[in-house]
């Protein structure tokens, strides 16, 4: 909870919104946005930058929504993407292209073009032979790409494994001990330029020596580097700070972008980060309906219209989210009581992996809403129509205003693209 999300006496509310209204009003489950956390979410990194030269790239793949992308653009934001798709979203909301960095390490040579048309920032690479490709597409279009080169600084996030990205057996970036040869390599490529270096070591990182040990090894690169006569403009330290979901403290984005400034204080590097989670996860809610109360013979199980489909992380990473009544409103003899207990909260979908929250106490009735919390990043990003289901509305509030930023999928919308087969001839 945060001042955008409170209650005023037993309603929840979002900004100067009650949050059973816009239930009301666009039915659910509806990710429920506010305007103003999000930009204040994003106004805390930049002002911590303040005056260093460099950039705030968000992090599109936490909430893509173009609303959301519109919004930080104008607040003169960057961003950081890793598709076209991600690419486009970018333009059509009118982000800058000069502020983007593309990451990832499957960029196709389509994808590069598409980029290097638009004039971004710079491409993150992440492979030698993903360099290769860059400088023949580069190439052919006459352009030269600007490059960063993503280093595997080989330090343990202690995080989940799944979002953990900076060790030795991850996928991602190249060995910081092979990249001065990569460097070489891309210096002698006639369409590559080299501008910077670029390291992501995990997502929902609360403490800061994982991230000071990574820039402590990136720096150590940059003057080797240097004495090999390649300098560099700029160090990207990715996304990866955490938030508040349980009981976590994680260091905010005032006491992280100090700390990185201070120890950059004697070079001449600009500051690149790429948060995601930490502008948009606590700016969202999301908002769904009881249908059933079901006890089995050790469980009690609340059955709501939100499944994982809506929101994978519960199950896939066994994140824990809040969740909250949206009308604490004590019980009224015109409605069915509510029952206390200790709920699972399931949705419809046929898996035994689909909650969003198990053992809650709650005290709940059919038809009660609820919000489960911090769902602004990597909560509609991640969802599919698994079960045939159609993806759920997305509602932005502003101050006493609400606006529809996603209409909820149609069964029409959801099949559209799909074909059958031709008749078979005999028929
Ligand atoms: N930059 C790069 C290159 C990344 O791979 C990521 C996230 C970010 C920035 C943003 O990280 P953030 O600031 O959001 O931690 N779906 C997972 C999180 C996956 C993160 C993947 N990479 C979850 O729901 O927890």
């Amino acid at each position: 909870m945060n001042t955008a999300f409170h209650y005023q006496g037993p309603l929840l509310y979002t900004e100067q919104l009650a949050v059973s209204a816009l239930a009301e009003q666009y039915g659910t489950p509806c990710y429920i946005y506010s305007r103003q956390m999000f930009s204040a979410s994003y106004q805390a990194f930049s002002d911590a930058l303040g005056d260093h030269p460099g950039m705030i790239c968000y992090a599109v793949k936490a909430n893509s929504n173009i609303a959301v992308l519109n919004l930080l653009a104008r607040l003169a934001a960057g961003f950081d993407i890793v598709s076209g798709g991600e690419l486009q979203r970018v333009l059509t909301a009118g982000g800058d292209p000069a502020r983007i960095v593309f990451s990832g390490v499957g960029k196709s040579a389509d994808e590069m073009g598409m980029a290097l048309d638009a004039g971004i920032f710079c491409f993150n690479v992440e492979s030698e032979a993903e360099l290769e490709l860059l400088n023949q597409v580069a190439g052919q279009m006459g352009q030269i790409a600007p490059v960063s080169i993503r280093v595997n600084p080989d330090v343990d996030a202690m995080t989940h494994p799944y979002i953990s990205t900076g060790l030795k057996e991850n996928k991602f970036g190249i060995a910081i001990n092979d990249a001065p040869r990569v460097y070489q390599a891309g210096a002698a490529m006639q369409h590559i330029q080299l501008q910077g270096v670029d390291c992501h070591i995990g997502s929902q990182l609360t403490q800061m020596e994982p991230f000071m040990d990574a820039l402590e090894r990136v720096l150590s690169l940059i003057d080797t580097l240097k004495i090999a006569g390649i300098e560099l403009k700029h160090i990207d330290m990715g996304g990866g700070l955490g938030v508040c979901y349980q009981d976590e403290t994680p260091i905010s984005p005032g006491q992280y972008i100090s700390a990185l400034k201070l120890r950059l204080a004697d070079y001449e590097l600009e500051l690149l980060l790429e948060p995601g989670r930490a502008i948009a996860a606590n700016s969202g809610i999301l908002v769904t309906q009881v249908q059933f109360l079901k006890n089995n013979e050790d469980k009690s199980f609340a059955i709501v219209d939100a499944a994982m489909n809506d929101l994978i992380r519960p199950t896939l990473y066994s994140a824990w989210q809040d969740i909250i009544a949206v009308d604490k409103t004590s019980d009224d003899p015109t409605q069915s009581p509510r029952t206390s207990g200790t709920y699972d909260i399931v949705g419809p979908i046929c898996e035994t992996g689909d909650f969003l929250g198990t053992d809650r106490s709650l005290s709940l009735r059919q038809g009660e809403l609820l919000a489960i919390c911090s769902a602004g990043a990597y909560g509609f990003t991640m969802s599919s129509n698994y079960n045939s289901r159609n993806r759920c509305a997305e509602i932005m509030v502003d101050g006493d205003q609400s606006h529809l930023i996603r209409a909820r999928e149609t069964f029409e919308m959801q099949i559209a693209g799909e074909a059958l087969l031709p008749a078979d001839k005999d028929d």
